[in-house]
């Protein structure tokens, strides 16, 4: 009989995550393995929601945003007992191994199933932040970041009319890649990351400038970016012990600081979750399948306890606790090539 394998996504949801699964299930049914879906992340193991997944079921999902199978961002490690019936879940749906998708933490709690309980377990990463170690790209980032350039390229056309500064909040948690990027490829005048120290002054000055040689400027900010002297409200952490930013606003706070600082007319607006819906582009689409059919490669190869990575333009089976020790944030290198255009 052929192995039975179970899946999984969780954390927030990215577009690429149903190709992902369409991938490790169509590369498994040549392993022969059989397909378990456990509903909504961690959650579903530990409340044993699961059903079976077939051909059927991921044929046609590979342009498909969201998961199938529902995610959510349950850490069975901070609920009582809950390890103990993960485990018991396991055993009663007969799982030879799981397939974990997910970022750092859906990732981390994966690493500890394996290192800890000797789960067989195989992580595919995902993440719209890109900020997962050892791998050069989560699936996810790609598209949330072409969604990001889009709104930041109408935004300069209806600041040019209005004779505006702009300012665009991305999402991005504790990372800045998805500002960094849209930045850069969407040609804005000034960016806003976590990894740096914001320097008001300088930016004010800039964007006067740039306004009145262009007629608009236009600025991107991480939702994650702290304007100094600025008190972020107390939000509610979840059960990784992360903040949830659900009062977004820091884009709001900063286009009152320009205008008042530059006495020119400013506007903000925030994507938000625009940038984790619709169809995953076509680099996401096939990051995204290739990782799934590593992980069902790793599978049958007995590759547990570790993802399966992007490097270069190679899938690999890397640690999971390498991948999950340290959260991948934007270099110096990186920030130097953004400041470069901003003229
Ligand atoms: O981690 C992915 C992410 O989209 C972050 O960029 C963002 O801060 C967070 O999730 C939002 O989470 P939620 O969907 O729980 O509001």
């Amino acid at each position: 009989m052929g192995k039975k394998i179970g899946l999984l996504t969780g954390g927030g949801d990215c577009p690429g995550l149903n190709p992902a699964l369409r991938g490790c299930v169509m590369r498994g049914l040549d392993h022969g393995f059989e397909f378990t879906g456990f509903l909504e992340g961690w959650r579903g193991l530990v409340e044993g929601h699961a059903q079976p997944v077939t051909l059927a079921d991921v044929k046609e999902i590979v342009g498909k945003g969201g998961t199938f199978l529902g995610s959510s961002r349950t850490n069975p490690f901070k609920m009582e007992g809950a390890v103990q019936k993960c485990l018991a879940n396991l055993k009663k749906f007969k799982m030879d191994a799981l397939v974990a998708c997910g970022g750092e933490d859906t990732l981390g709690v994966a690493a500890r199933f394996y290192k800890d309980h000797a789960v067989n377990v195989v992580g595919v990463p995902k993440t719209m932040d890109n900020d997962l170690s050892a791998t050069d790209y989560t699936f996810g980032f790609d598209t949330a970041t072409t969604i990001a350039v889009d709104a930041l390229e109408r935004l300069r056309d209806t600041g040019r009319s209005h004779r505006r500064i702009m300012v665009l909040e991305v999402m991005g948690r504790h990372a800045g890649w998805v500002a960094l990027y849209t930045s850069i490829a969407a040609a804005a005048d000034w960016v806003l990351l976590p990894e740096r120290k914001v320097d008001l002054k300088a930016m004010c000055a800039h964007l006067k400038k740039v306004h009145a040689r262009d007629q608009v400027a236009l600025v991107v900010t991480s939702e994650a970016a702290e304007l100094p002297g600025a008190k972020r409200e107390k939000e509610e952490l979840d059960q990784f012990g992360h903040m949830l930013l659900k009062k977004r606003g820091v884009g709001d706070s900063l286009a009152e600081v320009i205008e008042k600082e530059t006495g020119i007319e400013t506007r903000s607006a925030v994507i938000g979750h625009i940038q984790r819906g619709g169809p995953p582009t076509l680099f996401d689409r096939i990051l995204a399948t290739r990782a799934g059919a590593k992980a069902a490669d790793m599978v049958a190869a007995g590759e547990f306890g570790k993802m399966a990575a992007l490097r270069g333009d190679e899938m690999r089976a890397v640690s999971l606790e390498e991948a999950t020790a340290k959260l991948k944030t934007v270099p110096p290198d990186w920030l130097q090539l953004a400041d470069t255009f901003f003229k």
